[in-house]
């Protein structure tokens, strides 16, 4: 890969992983007169997605070798443990590709994978930005793929393109110093509102123990000038939050007891019948 610093701007983009989050990142970039080609392994989300972009396939070679490589493939957990491999072999199957000038990774993944990354599949060459996702399908006119995010950089020559790359799509990004701090923000931002949820679960099923009305506790605790205590929902659903928590908890597993009590409790909380209330949060 070249050095950013002194390349051209970036002309055309390669979204990889055209799933819930890729296809419409692909349709947006295509939408603002990018080049954009999308790759998938599986041929049914190649074929969704074949009208909207410049080219898509199932194999990378048989795309134009592009400026920029975007990484939004599935990331998840087997057990408590973060399972990030589509990542590394997506990665692996771009650095076999040829050298970008930039390759940004929007999945999320647990703090230190992008290092990782840069190290070990692309061997310390060129220039990588982590950007990720707080898409959310339930409104992506405000929360799709051009709300504002963070973007962390492996260093300032892949900042100063990713930056300008993003800015003519439309994409406001949030630059923070440290590539692990745009990982962290993205699970720690979640988990805080895991723990949010996991906490007025557990003051519904307190209010039940004392045969007291929720809402009463909650109108009265919000009259406090800092205090914003959510509503009792169904439980937390998804598969954001619930594996956002996990990845938090990758990051320092002996310290994070606080997380697994809140797991605890909305487990309970569901075991209980959350279903008499009314929809679920949004992850
Ligand atoms: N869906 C959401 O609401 C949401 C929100 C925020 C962040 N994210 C994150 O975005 C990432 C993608 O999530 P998603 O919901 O779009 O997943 P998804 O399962 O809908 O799509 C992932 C796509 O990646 C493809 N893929 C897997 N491995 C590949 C590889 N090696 N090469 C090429 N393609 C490969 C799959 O075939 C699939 O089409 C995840 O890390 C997720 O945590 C998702």
């Amino acid at each position: 890969m070249m050095s950013g610093f002194q390349s051209a701007p970036i002309r055309s983009v390669c979204v990889v992983g055209l799933g819930s989050v890729g296809e419409p990142t692909a349709e947006h970039f295509a939408s603002r007169g990018i080049s954009t080609y999308g790759y998938d392994i599986n041929p049914r989300a190649v074929k969704s997605a074949a009208s909207k972009l410049n080219g898509v396939s199932t194999s990378l070679s048989e795309l134009p070798l592009a400026d920029l490589y975007v990484v939004t493939v599935d990331t998840g957990f087997q057990g408590e443990v973060p399972l990030v491999e589509n990542v590394f072999k997506a990665c692996a199957a771009i650095a076999a590709r040829g050298h970008p000038q930039l390759v940004s990774i929007e999945s999320t993944v647990p703090v230190g994978t992008c290092r990782r990354l840069y190290a070990e599949i692309f061997e310390g060459q060129g220039d990588l930005v982590h950007v990720p996702h707080r898409w959310w399908a339930g409104d992506i006119a405000h929360h799709g793929v051009a709300q504002p995010r963070v973007i962390g950089s492996i260093n300032r020559e892949a900042f100063a393109l990713a930056l300008d790359f993003y800015g003519r799509a439309g994409i406001p990004l949030l630059p923070v110093a440290d590539i692990r701090i745009a990982e962290l923000c993205k699970i720690a931002e979640n988990t805080d509102r895991y723990l949010k949820i996991a906490f007025v679960e557990l003051l519904k099923m307190i209010c039940d123990e004392h045969d007291l009305d929720l809402e009463d506790l909650r109108r009265a605790m919000n009259s406090k000038w800092n205090v914003e205590v959510l509503e009792a929902r169904q439980g937390i659903g998804g598969s954001c939050l619930p594996k956002d928590i996990l990845y938090l908890k990758a990051a320092a597993p002996g310290l994070c007891h606080i997380l697994d009590g809140a797991r605890s409790v909305d487990e309970a909380y569901r075991t209980r019948g959350a279903s008499r209330w009314r929809r679920s949060y949004p992850s």
